[in-house]
């Protein structure tokens, strides 16, 4: 939500938001932001000082702020791992109760095919019970940008995906996004539900990639391969192209985890088997499990008593956000197994002092170099910049038990070797001191 508003407010428009946490509307008044994103802090200040940009708890106030009403709340798996529509319904129920003329409903969150119709539906039947006869019209419009980029990808987006057929809506949705749209087209509008499938066809595409190098990797290092060459033998051919393939120890995060379950739910939902996304997660659950197995065998089967330090908390760098974070699959295995974790992350460490607390197994490290005192091995779990290019002697003096865990394949073996330390990466051969 605060992305969407700071950018739609960075170029004019009068945006406000509207959430139910007091302590995150409080946060936003005061200048702060609740969540880390590199930009935000400055742009989220210039549109507030300039009044562009308003935050509010009261829902009445936010939809009869304006004609258009985003729905960007949370889409979180519910047990079954489908998604959770109760937030989306309650805003459409909120508009609905609240509005006094014409509204264009507009949904951010990722949903299901067939929401916008639910969407609809509720606020058809809110508004017969007001006995309100109000147009309206309910638009899906999935938001594409990445954490971490987040700014860049909103005021220059690939495309703008825009599902209605309502002349009206589109000429609304088309003035609204032209600030985004100078370059060239980008704005492709659609049925309601293509739109709606787009983002979890988008999200699953993506996952799938990560998930079929995992597999290969795996597979290589059974061979006796390497998939880094693999993957610039593959990447090279412009049908498969370099991005998104890099191998590691599996995805994470707020999107693709629950949208390739959510998907897989709706299309049993329908009575399809979708036997490739069911694969892409089973894939991915494994593969966040690898760099706990590359540890514990490293020490025979029995890490109890050992410490691991830790680089990387966060799913992925220039995030705090630890959602089904690989680190948090490692540590938790390290934690049932008898061990100890150091951990350094140069954003989330905050994030996961809120998720875990004080534990005496787990240390919250101020600097990289902290994280390796007193530690056995190091694991690299988030690819930040600054864990690329480290001083390997310095970490083998500090290790007990010289080894890198490179969960990221981030480092070349020979010169980790060189220093000392044994290498341990993901789809090729573990390589010892020379
Ligand atoms: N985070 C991303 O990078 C990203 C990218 C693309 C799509 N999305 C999608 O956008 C949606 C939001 O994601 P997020 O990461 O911002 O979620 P989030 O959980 O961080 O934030 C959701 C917010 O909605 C608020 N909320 C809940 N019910 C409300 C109500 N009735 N009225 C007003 N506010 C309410 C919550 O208090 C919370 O602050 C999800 O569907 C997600 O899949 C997120």
């Amino acid at each position: 939500m605060e992305v969407d508003g700071a950018c739609l407010a960075e170029v004019g428009n009068k945006v406000m938001c509207v959430d139910v946490d007091p302590a995150k509307i409080e946060l936003l008044n005061s200048g702060g932001v609740p969540i880390y994103e590199p930009g935000l802090t400055e742009m989220v200040r210039r549109n507030r000082e300039a009044g562009r940009l308003l935050f509010t708890t009261d829902a009445k106030e936010g939809v009869n702020f304006g004609t258009i009403q985003f729905i960007a709340v949370g889409t979180p798996p519910d047990e079954d791992g489908s998604a959770d529509l109760q937030y989306v319904l309650a805003v459409a129920e909120s508009i609905a109760q609240h509005m006094t003329d014409f509204k264009i409903v507009v949904d951010k969150s990722t949903v299901p095919v067939g929401t916008g119709d639910k969407v609809a539906e509720r606020i058809r039947q809110t508004l017969a019970k007001r006995g309100a006869d109000l147009e309206f019209d309910v638009v899906s419009n999935p938001e594409f940008l990445k954490e971490g980029a987040a700014i860049g990808d909103f005021m220059k987006p690939d495309r703008i995906v825009v599902g209605t057929e309502n002349p009206r809506s589109i000429e609304v949705m088309r003035e609204l996004y032209a600030p985004f749209n100078r370059n060239h087209e980008r704005l492709l509008f659609m049925d309601i539900r293509s739109a709606e499938l787009t983002k979890y066809a988008a999200n699953a595409m993506l996952a799938t990639k990560i998930s079929f190098m995992n597999e290969l990797s795996n597979l290589a290092e059974i061979l006796g391969a390497d998939i880094e060459q693999v993957r610039i033998g593959i990447g090279s051919d412009p049908r498969i192209g370099f991005q998104f393939i890099y191998p590691g120890c599996g995805y994470g995060g707020s999107c693709f985890p629950k949208d390739v379950q959510a998907l897989e739910k709706t299309a049993l939902g329908v009575g399809y088997s979708p036997q490739l996304l069911t694969a892409v997660e089973a894939v991915n659950n494994r593969q966040k499990e690898v760099l706990f197995s590359k540890i514990s065998q490293h020490f025979g089967g029995n890490v109890a008593g050992k410490t691991v330090a830790l680089w990387g908390l966060a799913f992925k760098p220039n995030t705090d956000d630890m959602r089904a974070a690989s680190s948090r699959t490692l540590m938790e295995a390290l934690w049932e197994a008898g061990a100890k974790v150091r951990a350094f992350d140069p954003i989330a460490h905050e994030e996961a002092q809120r998720i875990y607390g004080d534990r005496d197994d787990l240390h919250i490290c101020a600097n990289a170099d902290e994280a390796l005192d007193g530690a056995d091995v190091l694991a690299v779990v988030t690819e930040w910049i600054e864990f690329r290019s480290p001083d390997f002697a310095d970490i083998r003096d500090k290790l007990k038990s010289p080894a890198i865990f490179d969960g990221r394949n981030l480092y070349d073996p020979q010169a980790v070797n060189r220093a000392g330390l044994a290498h341990y990466s993901i789809g090729r051969q573990p390589t010892q001191p020379n």
